[in-house]
């Protein structure tokens, strides 16, 4: 049975049950490396308070630089018997340092190391979905600017409503993951405060400086709360928050490259590189990656709640409980990084069908607005025009035809408001050219709204 550093005042072994219970470090173990920061920064900053000496404090960063080393090797492996990161670190240390090693643990608790290593790892993930949401967002522009041309139905209830730009509609998205991106800025931005010093709740009476350590790790400040140093678990919330909208987002785009890409629509093409087969059906060419991303939404959300539960009705300060944060800012933050990257491949391969976009285009009546209110533009009262559109729209489906099939006397059939142009008002270009309000879907807007969004992605700050 291992010793453990606080065994001092028990009088029986850990059972074996409990320390596979209480164990974390199977988890926690990937902290390491903002484990060893911090540890670093409070030996240099107890050095600095003369509660280490030179010798001591070196012994230290040159003891702990070493295991981070063996870890990233494969040379040291953690024991779970010592249960989380920390305790396998720090007796570690000791067997390799001897004496200065006991003494790191000085003016600190696992409570605000803990604290501190998961806002630095929570700090370096969230730049990394930055990063990742910059890049999805140049392609997503790249995507948009070879299609401002390209005409799409636009849908509401999943039926077609109005033709768009299908540049237009691709950056859409664009908007939703640059707020993604602000957001995760936003959440970085308030997570960059030190809980180290807290200690285990209400402070040390040793000489400590809590601002030199913020500093060392790249922190705004130190916390002003020592209690809420320990017991703040907003900062993860927010991280898995952001996770579950980025899905949110990347889900939509999902089920409609899903939906774009089944026979009936055949309005896209996937690469072959990020499809799959059945092992049955020798035609079939699936679009999991789509579907994986929209399924994957559903364990990101289970993260925030499974989270946000943990935290409810927690009283102050450190509870055990708050060894479970880990595994969903972990899960999430993996997670949405992994569909980041298949998504950017996924778009970056994406063809478009435009004999079947055309054909989509033709069914549907999709220019119906623009013949209601080209009879707006000629007097004829809004209600009425509807009208009268629907009637057309009647009496064509019921003949399995198409605005295009009547020449403009068969208009006039229907009102004689109706002039020799509307046979160009029901084409689907016309129609997205003459929505020129500002963030609508004509082809000039478009092509400046590409221009805009590129020169934003440009200017990133990850
Ligand atoms: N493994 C613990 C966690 O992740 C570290 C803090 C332990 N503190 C304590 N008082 N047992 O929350």
């Amino acid at each position: 049975m291992k010793k453990k550093p606080w065994s001092g005042r028990f009088s029986q072994d850990t059972s074996g049950l409990v320390e596979r219970f209480t164990e974390s470090v199977s988890i926690d173990g990937r902290l390491y490396a903002q484990d060893i920061e911090g540890s670093i920064a409070h030996a240099e900053m107890l050095r600095a308070a003369g509660l280490l000496t030179e010798d001591e404090a070196r012994a230290i960063t040159q003891g702990l630089r070493e295991i981070a080393r063996d870890v990233e090797s494969g040379a040291f492996v953690f024991d779970p018997a010592l249960e989380d990161v920390h305790m396998n670190i720090e007796v570690e240390l000791t067997k390799r340092i001897g004496e200065p090693g006991k003494k790191l643990h000085t003016a600190r608790s696992r409570n605000d190391q803990v604290a501190t290593d998961l806002r630095l790892y929570t700090r370096g993930r969230l730049g990394e979905v930055r990063a990742l949401l910059g890049r999805f967002m140049a392609t997503l522009v790249e995507k948009a600017s070879g299609h401002v041309d390209t005409i799409i139905p636009g849908m509401t209830h999943l039926q077609h409503a109005q033709p768009v730009s299908l540049a237009h509609h691709l950056l859409a998205y664009f908007e939703m993951f640059m707020r993604d991106f602000d957001r995760a800025g936003d959440a970085a931005r308030r997570l960059n405060v030190s809980p180290l010093g807290s200690a285990a709740l209400a402070g040390t009476p040793h000489p400590i400086d809590r601002f030199m350590t913020a500093a060392a790790l790249q922190f705004d400040e130190p916390g002003r709360n020592s209690i809420d140093g320990v017991s703040d678990r907003d900062f993860a919330l927010e991280a898995v928050f952001c996770a579950s909208v980025i899905m949110m987002h990347l889900s939509r785009l999902a089920e409609e490259i899903v939906i774009w890409n089944s026979q009936p629509f055949s309005w896209v093409v996937l690469p072959d590189a990020f499809c799959t087969g059945s092992s049955i059906m020798p035609q079939k060419k699936n679009p999991d990656v789509a579907e994986l991303v929209r399924g994957k939404t559903g364990g990101v959300y289970g993260s925030l709640v499974a989270l946000l539960t943990t935290m409810k009705a927690l009283p102050l300060a450190y509870n055990r409980d708050m060894q479970e944060d880990k595994p969903p800012v972990m899960e999430s933050l993996d997670t949405v990084l992994l569909c980041l990257e298949a998504m950017d491949g996924l778009v970056q391969g994406l063809e478009v069908n435009r004999e079947a976009l055309e054909g989509s285009l033709k069914a549907g009546f999709i220019t119906a607005t623009d013949v209601a209110d080209y009879l707006v533009e000629k007097g004829v009262p809004f209600r009425e025009a509807h009208r009268i559109t629907g009637e057309i729209v009647s009496h064509l489906a019921s003949r399995g035809k198409a605005f295009d099939d009547l020449g403009a006397e068969d208009f006039r059939k229907f009102s004689h408001a109706f002039g020799p142009d509307i046979v160009s008002v029901i084409r689907p270009e016309s129609s997205v050219d003459r929505r020129r309000s500002f963030g609508g879907t004509a082809r000039a807007n478009v092509k400046a709204m590409v221009e805009d969004a590129r020169a934003q992605v440009e200017s990133l700050e990850v």
